[in-house]
This record gives structure tokens, C-alpha cells and sequence, in this order.
């Protein structure tokens, strides 16, 4: 892992002194092509973003065809955008009941900003619950409801009247009470390192809610449409949320958020304050013509790219590995655990090497990700695994 300031020598803010650096010329399918020509097999999809793979003609002609219709023409929420209805109207017919209605925003983060805004709306009540290990995004209020303090100490003080709930714990779940606003939860932990809830729980926080009162709200920004096997990650859990936030693979590769609710809900932005959550450009014409095509017969894409096996392919491929100690998956989201952070930088090192793109956790130093496109096809993942392999060799 070599230090350098690639990015910065170029005017741009880098996040790290150890950026991959590969200089990027183009993309398609499961591949990403550097300017020397070199092909890297995308294993983590830009992080949960191009779950079909990279260049999809359905997705990029909607974009051209509505970037010749229009732009940004207004803020959200003024004009009735053909772009925005059409996108909506995909989206909402992926939805059980009473998840109606849906607010897109321009990232992950704004989506729970509005989340938690909606719940304080909804409820009147101010205490805002996550679970220990989460990651729900970057902007102040979701950093106040992510767990991991060595990355929020410098940025303190952030939103009072937080409270975390111990990973998996039923008991703990007594500590929700008529006070509690939302409890905000990933279906499965990405930053954690995969990490599962089991429909049990998820069962027992969805009923604790129900009788509080309080606002439950599911993250499926990184693990829901599709990822973990099923549309969304809490259909395998057995319950609803009132409140879902999405984004990440939403848009095919665009920027985008997005908030279902039932329209009851909603509709609270509309007063008191009157314009209770609003940007600029939510909803981008562009970005929501591309979640339209991207949506389009998911249901049956779904079906078809067989995720489950998929991922079990995986996890027997390295079932009795001797460096990798441990692996949690659900669907085609993983997580391989490694001896030390040096094993996983030397891995992720090697990997880049052999043409192969994984990469690690915000929170779990010692693992490895990877989140391949769910339409990889067997031959693909079998390559996949023995470049993998042969990285993991000491
Ligand atoms: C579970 C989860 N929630 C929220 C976010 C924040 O999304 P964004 O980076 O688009 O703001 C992420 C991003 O990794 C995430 O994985």
C-alpha cells in the first residue's frame, strides 16, 4: 500500500494517503478498464453501486433520451416531472403496503437526513435509536446515528438525544419507550462487516416499535434491491418498516436517495413547516429517468441472476481455507476475515494485481468485501475465486 497524493497533485480532495490510484479509462460488464488497458474484474461493485455491471444499454439510453428532453428545470416538489412519476411509479410497484410514496434525493446520506427528519414529524419526539456498528452515512445527522466513534470524535458535538441499542441484543430492545422517535437499523451491517440479524430479531424490534410508537426505519441503501437474494433484504426478515431508505444501486450508477413511506406520512412535509425537507436538486430528471429503466422487470432480473446460489458458490469455494478465518454472507454480500490488517492490505494489494478489484470495511479493519454484480455469471465467479485464491496464498 503506497502513500502518495495522486488525487490532491490534481486539485482534487483525496479521503486517504493511500488511494488505489489506477487511473481509470472505461467500463463495462463486470469489468473496469485502466489506461494501460488493463481489464479489473469489479468484485464490489463501486461499493453496492453497479449491481448489473457497468454500461447497461437500458440505463444509458434513458439517460441520453432525457438529457435531450431536460435538464434540472426546478427545485423538487414545484413541477410534476415525467422523469420523477415514471420512476416513482417503478418503485412503488416493488413495495408492500403501506409503502407508498417516495422522496429521491441525491445520496445515501440525505435519504436518512430525511429519514430521521420524517420520524421527528411523524412522532413528535425527539430520541433517535441505531444499533452499535452501524454506518447510515457521512453528513452530521447520519454521522450522529453511525457508531463507530473514532471517526466522529473530530466532528463532535453532533445530534443530541442518540442513543444505541448493543448488535442483536433482544433484551436491549425494552430500551425503546414512548420517548423514542425511530430506531434506524441496515437490515444486514455493511461497515460492520456483514453483519446478520436474524428474522427473529428483526421480528421482535419491528413488534417493540409497533408498540412504542416509535418509527421503524430499515437502511437498505447497501443491502437492499437484490443484494442479499431477495428484492428487499426485509422480505427474508418477515416484517415492513414504515420507513425505507435506499440509494446506492437505485440509479444503475447515478447519484441518488431515496425515501419510501406511506403517503399519510409524507405528506407531513408539506406543513408545519410548510417545505419540511426540501434540495435543490432531488429528484434530477436525469438521475430519475435512469432509476425507471434500472427498475424495469427487476422482479424477474432478479429471479434470474440466482444470487443465493451464487454467494453459496462462494462460500464453499473458500469453506476450508488456511488464511482466510472466517467469511458472513447473505446473498452476494461478504465478508472474509483475515489474521492482521497487514494480510488484508498485502491481499487487497495482490488482488489489484492479478486484475481483481476488493476492497475493505470502514469498521472492520481485518475483513475483506466484496459485493459482486448479482448478474455474474458462473464462469466469471469461478475466475473470480481463484484469482482470489491465488491472492490469498502465503
Ligand atoms: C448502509 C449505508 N447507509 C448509508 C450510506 C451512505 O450513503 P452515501 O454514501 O450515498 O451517502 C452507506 C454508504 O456506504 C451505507 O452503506
Amino acid at each position: 500500500m503506497a502513500e502518495h497524493s495522486l488525487l490532491l497533485d490534481h486539485h482534487l480532495a483525496q479521503t486517504t494517503m493511500y488511494p488505489i490510484g489506477t487511473e481509470i479509462s472505461h467500463a463495462k460488464g463486470i469489468y473496469i478498464y485502466d489506461k494501460q488497458g488493463n481489464a479489473f474484474m469489479d468484485m464490489v461493485c463501486g461499493i453496492g453501486v453497479s449491481n448489473w455491471g457497468h454500461g447497461n444499454e437500458a440505463v444509458n439510453q434513458a439517460i441520453k433520451d432525457q438529457v435531450d428532453k431536460h435538464l434540472h428545470v426546478m427545485v423538487y416538489g414545484e413541477f410534476l416531472q415525467e422523469a420523477q412519476v415514471n420512476a416513482a411509479r417503478n418503485l412503488i410497484a416493488l413495495m408492500p403496503d403501506p409503502l407508498d410514496t417516495c422522496y429521491f434525493v441525491n445520496s445515501g446520506t440525505e435519504a436518512i437526513e430525511a429519514a430521521l427528519k420524517l420520524a421527528k414529524r411523524i412522532t413528535g419526539r425527539t430520541q433517535l435509536m441505531a444499533i452499535e456498528g452501524s454506518y447510515h452515512g457521512n453528513t452530521h445527522g447520519s454521522m450522529s446515528v453511525s457508531h463507530n466513534e473514532h471517526k466522529k470524535a473530530a466532528f463532535r458535538p453532533l445530534l443530541p438525544d442518540v442513543s444505541f441499542l448493543p448488535y442483536h441484543d433482544e433484551q436491549a430492545l425494552e430500551r425503546i419507550t414512548h420517548r423514542t422517535a425511530c430506531v434506524l437499523i441496515e437490515t444486514v451491517q455493511g461497515d460492520a462487516g456483514v453483519r446478520l440479524h436474524s428474522p427473529a430479531y428483526m421480528q421482535k424490534l419491528r413488534a417493540r416499535c409497533t408498540e412504542m410508537g416509535a418509527m421503524l426505519i430499515l437502511d437498505e441503501i447497501q443491502c437492499g434491491l437484490g443484494r442479499t437474494g431477495s428484492l428487499h433484504a426485509f422480505e427474508a426478515k418477515g416484517i415492513i418498516p414504515d420507513i425505507l431508505v435506499l440509494g446506492k444501486s437505485l440509479a444503475g450508477g447515478l447519484p441518488v436517495g431515496c425515501v419510501v413511506a406511506a403517503k399519510e406520512h409524507m405528506q407531513l412535509f408539506t406543513h408545519n413547516p410548510m417545505l419540511g425537507h426540501i434540495s435543490t436538486f432531488a429528484g434530477h430528471p436525469v438521475v430519475c429517468a435512469a432509476v425507471a429503466a434500472n427498475l424495469d422487470r427487476y422482479r424477474e432480473r432478479l429471479a434470474e441472476a440466482q444470487v443465493e446460489s451464487k454467494g453459496k458458490f462462494i462460500t464453499d469455494y473458500f469453506a476450508s481455507h488456511s488464511v482466510i478465518q472466517g467469511m458472513r454472507r447473505e446473498g452476494l454480500m461478504l465478508a472474509f476475515d483475515f489474521p492482521s490488517i497487514d494480510h488484508v492490505n498485502t491481499i487487497l494489494d495482490r488482488c489489484m494485481d492479478r486484475g481483481f478489484i476488493a476492497f475493505r470495511f470502514l469498521s472492520r479493519p481485518m475483513s475483506i468485501r466484496w459485493a459482486p454484480p448479482l448478474n455474474i455469471t458462473f464462469e466469471e465467479l469461478n475466475k473470480a475465486c481463484q484469482l482470489f485464491d491465488e491472492a490469498c496464498r502465503y
